[in-house]
């Protein structure tokens, strides 16, 4: 018997990749999932439990069936631009949900507990090289819902013996290089997808949102990491909590930043099509830069971001996009 490992958001973009990553290390993965921004057919490497974080019920339900030996938390709203024009929600699911959940686990006495935070809680820091230890100034509802779940996690270690890893996440993208699972948002917000969207005539053009940046070209500067490689590194982090090697957060992140103008540039080469695109006004919420000092999770976790290249995040991103029966 193997041991089940719960998922929350297992049925989202990058909870149905960590739930690949996790059987493949030999764990059962339990997606628990409401199902309102996942596919439950992204739900192929372990069972699905259909509930909801705002549900106590339901949580308690699933720690009593199936006695996950550790949780692993991705599911979240996530969109900054959304955050800033609806922050009570932001507030509300995130952090209630996550409140929820970490009660939950507690009473199952499932003390061990992955969460995914952001790079958004560090805020916009005038494009120095965060580290784990840069202090959060968060500038959208997103990231400092994401800080205050963050809060929550440390304070239940000393009352209640909750173990934590925390991953701050930079900006993830590509999909599973075997294309099992993908991105596919419903509506879809972020840069890569909407511009293959825009090359294969989906939709009409890509908006790059601000040219006024203190960048080098004037447009916001991420450090893209690949959706695999992020998997893997919770597989890292699971592992490090069951050794009993203690509290921790760790950036997942590459050290290298590219502009929107670069990922154009990037996916130009890859597709070998021009990107149609306008140019828009700045999105609210966006930090002009957010790069990633990464040395931790690789020197601790011996984490390497392989795949986190612009070709290969780009590859496995079109490759997803261009099979038979996709749609977005
Ligand atoms: N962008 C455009 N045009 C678009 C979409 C995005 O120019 O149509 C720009 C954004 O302004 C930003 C960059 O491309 O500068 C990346 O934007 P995404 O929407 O792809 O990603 P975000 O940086 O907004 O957010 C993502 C996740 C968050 C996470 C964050 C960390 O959605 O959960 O990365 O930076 F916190």
């Amino acid at each position: 018997m193997t041991q089940h490992v719960l998922v929350t958001g297992g049925a989202g973009y990058i909870g149905a990749h960590a739930c690949k990553a996790l059987a493949r290390a030999g764990f059962t993965p339990l997606a628990f999932d409401n199902l309102s921004t996942g596919w439950a057919e992204a739900v192929k490497f372990g069972p699905l439990f259909q509930g909801d974080l705002m549900d106590p019920a339901a949580l308690d339900a699933a720690f009593a069936q199936y006695k996950p030996i550790a949780v692993l938390h991705f599911a979240a709203l996530s969109l900054v631009g959304d955050s800033m024009s609806d922050p009570g929600r932001y507030w509300r699911v995130n952090v209630n949900g996550s409140l929820n959940l970490v009660e939950a686990a507690v009473r199952a006495g499932c003390l061990n507990f992955v969460f995914s935070s952001t790079c958004a809680t560090y805020g916009d820091q005038d494009g120095v090289l965060l580290n784990e230890d840069t202090p959060q100034y968060p500038i959208n509802a997103y990231g400092a819902s994401k800080k205050a779940i963050e809060e929550i996690v440390k304070n239940f270690g000393p009352a209640h013996g909750l173990n934590h890893v925390i991953f701050r996440y930079f900006n993830v993208a590509g999909a599973d290089p075997e294309a099992e699972v993908g991105e596919q948002h419903r509506p879809e917000t972020h840069l890569i997808p909407l511009m293959l969207d825009a090359i294969d005539g989906r939709r009409p053009a890509l908006t790059i949102f601000g040219q006024d940046y203190p960048t080098p070209d004037g447009t916001c500067v991420r450090d893209y990491v690949h959706v695999s490689d992020l998997a893997d590194a919770h597989v890292k982090g699971l592992q490090w909590l069951l050794a009993g090697r203690g509290n921790r957060a760790f950036n997942l992140g590459t050290g290298h930043g590219f502009s929107v103008r670069q990922v154009v540039d990037a996916s130009r080469a890859v597709t070998n099509r021009e990107v149609p695109m306008t140019l828009g006004a700045r999105r609210a919420g966006d930090a002009a830069a957010l790069v990633s000092g990464s040395a931790r999770a690789r020197e601790e976790l011996g984490w390497r971001p392989e795949r986190s290249t612009l070709p290969l995040m780009i590859g496995d991103a079109l490759a997803w996009s261009r099979k038979p029966g996709f749609s977005r």
